[in-house]
């Protein structure tokens, strides 16, 4: 069974008489440990799309099944649960707590989740910064732990919002144009890290971009037109041989990387 699949999944926008249909029957599937990019001209529904998977919004019609779990049987207070303990978001402008240290912004998740589930099951505060600090290690900040954000460079910033996704072990990580903030040098660091989680941990990553470095590293890119998946393609290992990757020294930023399907093998 699929770890996610997405069932003719709709979501319309009233806009004065007429309507946007922002998503327009989506169908998809999304197996665990995948790292993969939605990608797609701007307003062809990429981030309704992440919001839709994120139970930040709900769809107007369709159903979405994570792990046997149709979210539609969910409950308001048992959606908003879900969304807290297994889905993770990283965000283009990171959204750190200012006021609250590196340690203590990676720690956030748990201590909601321990207080929501009280003191006899949550995780004490001991368990919490140890987990916190493992994580922390995870993405190379062991010796920023005590800073505030501030202090930080954009890149390192990143980092501690990976950290943060990643602390309370999510199904998956939706990640909304991770890149755009950043110097490409730094987005080809952050995303090497996210693809090496990915690797170690097994930890399923969505992303929506228009960036090409994140195109070269998908294992998968979904395109979207007006609201439908236009393409939906597999990209081959890599390998030393051409035709693996979309890559090269002029790789830029900001196009809609049909180009980089263009290797790679159709699988639907
Ligand atoms: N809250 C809203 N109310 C009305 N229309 C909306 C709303 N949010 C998005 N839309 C419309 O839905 C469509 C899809 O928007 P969406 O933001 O998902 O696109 P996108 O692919 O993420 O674009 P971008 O690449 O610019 O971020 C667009 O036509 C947009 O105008
Ligand atoms: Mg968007």
């Amino acid at each position: 069974m699929a770890m996610l699949s997405l069932e003719k999944v709709t979501r319309i926008y009233k806009k004065g008489e007429g309507e946007v249909r922002a998503l327009d029957g989506i169908d998809l599937s999304v197996e665990a440990g995948e790292f993969l990019a939605v990608v797609g001209p701007s307003g062809s529904g990429k981030t309704t799309l992440l919001n839709i998977l994120g139970c930040l919004d709900s769809p107007t019609g369709g159903r979405i099944v994570y792990d046997g779990t149709d979210l539609h049987s969910l409950g308001e207070a048992e959606l908003s649960a879900y969304r807290r303990d297994r889905i993770s978001f990283i965000f283009q402008s990171y959204n750190l707590v200012p006021v609250l240290t590196v340690r203590e912004n990676v720690e956030l998740p748990l201590v909601i989740e321990a207080r929501a589930k009280g003191k006899k099951e949550g995780l004490k505060d001991a368990q919490i910064k140890a987990l916190a600090l493992e994580m922390i290690e995870a993405v190379g900040l062991s010796d920023k732990a005590d800073r505030f954000p501030r202090e930080l460079s954009g890149g390192q910033e990143q980092r501690v919002a990976i950290a943060r996704a990643l602390v309370k072990r999510p199904l998956v990580v939706l990640a909304d144009e991770p890149t755009a903030n950043l110097d490409s040098r730094t987005a080809g660091e952050v995303l090497d890290l996210m693809r090496d989680i990915n690797l170690r941990m097994g930890t399923t990553f969505l992303f929506s971009t228009h960036d090409r470095l994140v195109m070269e590293r998908a294992r998968r890119i979904v395109t979207l037109h007006d609201g439908r998946i236009a393409t939906d393609t597999a990209v081959a290992p890599a390998s030393p041989g051409p035709g693996t990757r979309a890559s090269g020294p002029a790789a830029d930023s900001g196009s809609d990387g049909i180009r980089a399907t263009k290797s790679s093998k159709r699988i639907s």
